[in-house]
């Protein structure tokens, strides 16, 4: 099977790096010639880094990379089986990429978004398949979180929801179906935890080491909701916040000042070199 993945930023090159390791032939497509090969070196890199940790055998490495193709030209993706859209969290920008997807892509292929927050059946209504648009969200890091929500839009077929499952399947991945609902599961407890975090560290109740070592010793989490925010980007739980605050209406998801103004400085987390943390 070919996957077409659209976006090559954070999560799009963690998918690309998982869905070739799965034996998947992959063609992404990033808007700029300097995005698809920054891609494709962070690919190749992450696999050595996984054959250092002696998770990937060394030959997978070429194997992998051999199945991998980047484009800027969204009309490569003519020939694919299956669309995974992992470009910004935007719904201008998802419809105006579904509309030309779906223009492009043969009739049956379905397309998956990666939405982390945004209405299916929206992204759904300016394609003609709107049977064939299903969300699939993953999450960071793509090839280490075993979780996928899939979510069907108003309109999505019995059909797709399966083959959205298997494919789940086939990348090693659990999935579980999720109403269509803002920031369906996850994001709707994990994103305004992480708002409070920054309320806290906002008031000056603790320094951001501090909050995260609460969480990390106090609650068992993997590591600090604050350095979960930098590796996730605060682009994105700004986003994800002021569609819970847009949708729900209620001041529980109020985007806390201090993370907005955080992205307006750039400070962004790990992709920006600095987020809570300097990296
Ligand atoms: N590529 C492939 N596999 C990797 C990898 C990589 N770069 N890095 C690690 N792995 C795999 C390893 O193979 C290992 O597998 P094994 O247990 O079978 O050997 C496994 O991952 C764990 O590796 P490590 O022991 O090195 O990793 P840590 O124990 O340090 O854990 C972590 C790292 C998994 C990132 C952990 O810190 C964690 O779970 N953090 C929280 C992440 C999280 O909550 N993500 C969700 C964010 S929300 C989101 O994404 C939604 C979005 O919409 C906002």
């Amino acid at each position: 099977m070919k996957i077409g993945i659209l976006g090559a930023s954070t999560m799009g090159r963690g998918l690309i790096q998982h869905c070739a390791n799965c034996g998947f032939d992959i063609i992404y497509r990033a808007r700029s010639q300097k995005s698809v090969d920054s891609a494709y070196q962070y690919v190749s890199d992450q696999y050595d880094f996984m054959i250092s940790h002696g998770w990937l055998a060394e030959e997978k490495k070429a194997e992998n990379l051999a199945r991998i193709k980047g484009t800027t030209d969204i009309k490569d993706l003519a020939d694919v089986d299956y669309v995974i859209e992992a470009a910004a969290e935007n719904m201008e920008t998802k419809k105006e990429l579904f509309k030309e997807l779906d223009s492009i892509c043969r009739p049956d292929v379905i397309l998956a978004t990666n939405t982390s927050s945004l209405s299916i059946t929206e992204i759904a209504s300016v394609t003609n398949r709107h049977d064939k648009v299903v969300g699939m969200h993953f999450f960071n890091p793509a090839p280490v979180m075993k979780l996928v929500e899939i979510i069907p839009g108003y309109n999505t077929s019995d059909a797709t929801l399966e083959t959205a499952k298997s494919v789940s399947e086939k990348l090693l991945k659990t999935p579980i179906v999720v109403k269509e609902a803002p920031g369906f599961v996850v994001n709707r407890m994990l994103v305004p935890m992480i708002n409070e975090c920054v309320a806290v560290l906002a008031e000056g109740i603790a320094s951001a080491s501090d909050i995260d070592k609460a969480m990390q010793l106090g609650a068992n989490h993997p590591m600090g909701p604050l350095a979960l925010a930098d590796l996730v980007g605060l682009d994105i739980c700004l986003a994800i916040m002021e569609t819970l605050h847009s949708e729900l209406g209620e001041d529980k998801y109020r985007p806390h000042p201090l993370l907005r103004k955080m992205v307006r400085a750039g400070k962004l987390g790990q992709k920006t070199g600095e987020g809570f943390y300097t990296y």
